[in-house]
């Protein structure tokens, strides 16, 4: 039997980890609980998400501001690790950028007078190299042990990965194509860089998924993680049971006949979710040779701290349950 993967050891397969989807099936809770489950381990993480609108800090249980600045989001108690996080836009980069070539007093008026619209359309991809050009040079700052990117939804995701290939063949030389050579590398190197592809188990993000890991692969040339199927409903036995049988079985006052049929509706409704479940883990398992980790649906209205750690938890245990060799 090949030994079981470690949370540490996949943790430090890659030194960023892009997590990618379909809109909203769970990109920035998936890219929350990867990151906390790494710092349980002690690591010291760095969480980037590219606006401040996606709610990660509520996860971590904090309602700070989010920013070009850093903020400690968690403390793991114990383990040493930590989980740090920031918003990289174009326009921050970009100033950056400028003041790290000699034009710093300068860089804010340009930036501010709208000087990027201008040139991004001039320069399709800038966009885009402008900041995964700052994410690798976090990365090879090595001031966290693992950065985690929150990418855009899907589609959007192919071309912010795409784009600076696209820019790399249109510069011809100059500090530009250098840049986005830099994140060429960064993408094509697994032990640098890999991508987590998130889904509901759902027909349509399945669908989307499968096509986007194939264009992640051919179009980026860029090393895909094991697959997240997020929001899986636990898979429960005996649904089919009669209520009042059961009832007697357990020792217990047998439901009304109102309560039985109530019962019998949700069981219903429960055992139909997990059939279609099943069916598209399925088509997901014949269309995309890659491991799956199963997360659970929680059910509550909000998800904070309390549900990222379930989820955190139950991502490492999908983890373990991963042989190293398939994982790799
Ligand atoms: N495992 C889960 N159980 C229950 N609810 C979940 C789970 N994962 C995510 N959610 C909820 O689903 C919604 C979408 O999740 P999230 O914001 O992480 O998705 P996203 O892919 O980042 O979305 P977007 O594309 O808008 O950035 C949120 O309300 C979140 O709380
Ligand atoms: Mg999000």
């Amino acid at each position: 039997m090949s030994p079981r993967m470690d949370r540490e050891a996949f943790c430090r397969q890659s030194n960023v980890v892009v997590v990618a989807g379909k809109g909203g099936v769970g990109k920035t809770t998936v890219t929350a609980a990867l990151a906390r489950m790494a710092a349980d381990v002690g690591l010291e993480v760095l969480v980037i998400e590219l606006d401040d609108a996606g709610g990660l800090p509520v996860l971590f249980g904090l309602e700070v501001a989010f920013d070009y600045d850093e903020e400690v989001l968690y403390e793991a108690p114990g383990s040493g690790g930590r989980v740090r996080g920031r918003v990289i836009t174009p326009d921050d980069a970009l100033v950056e950028y400028l003041e790290g070539h000699g034009l710093r007093r300068v860089a804010k008026r340009l930036v501010s007078t709208g000087v990027l619209e201008v040139v991004a359309t001039a320069i399709p991809g800038i966009r885009e190299v402008l900041v995964l050009g700052k994410v690798k040079q976090l990365e090879r700052s090595s001031t966290s042990d693992l950065i985690v990117l929150d990418a855009p939804a899907a589609g959007h995701a192919v071309t912010f990965l795409t784009s600076a290939l696209g820019l790399m063949d249109a510069a011809r030389g100059g500090p530009l194509r250098s840049q986005a050579q830099g994140v060429v590398e960064l993408l094509r190197d697994p032990a640098r860089c890999q991508v987590m592809l998130v889904s509901l188990p759902e027909e349509t993000p399945v669908n989307e998924l499968i096509e986007t890991a194939y264009r992640f692969e051919d179009l980026v040339g860029v090393a895909l993680a094991p697959v997240v199927v997020n929001a899986c409903y636990p898979v429960l036995t005996h649904l089919l049971a009669d209520p009042v049988a059961a009832a007697a079985a357990a020792n217990v006052d047998p439901p009304g006949p109102a309560e039985a049929a109530r019962l019998a509706a949700a069981a219903k409704f429960r055992a139909t979710r997990q059939e279609l479940q099943a069916i598209q883990l399925a088509r997901l398992r014949a269309g995309l040779p890659l491991p799956q980790l199963l997360l659970p649906y929680e059910f509550t209205a909000d998800l904070g701290p309390e549900q990222l750690g379930m989820l955190s938890e139950a991502l490492g245990t999908a983890i373990e349950a991963l042989s190293a060799g398939d994982a790799a």
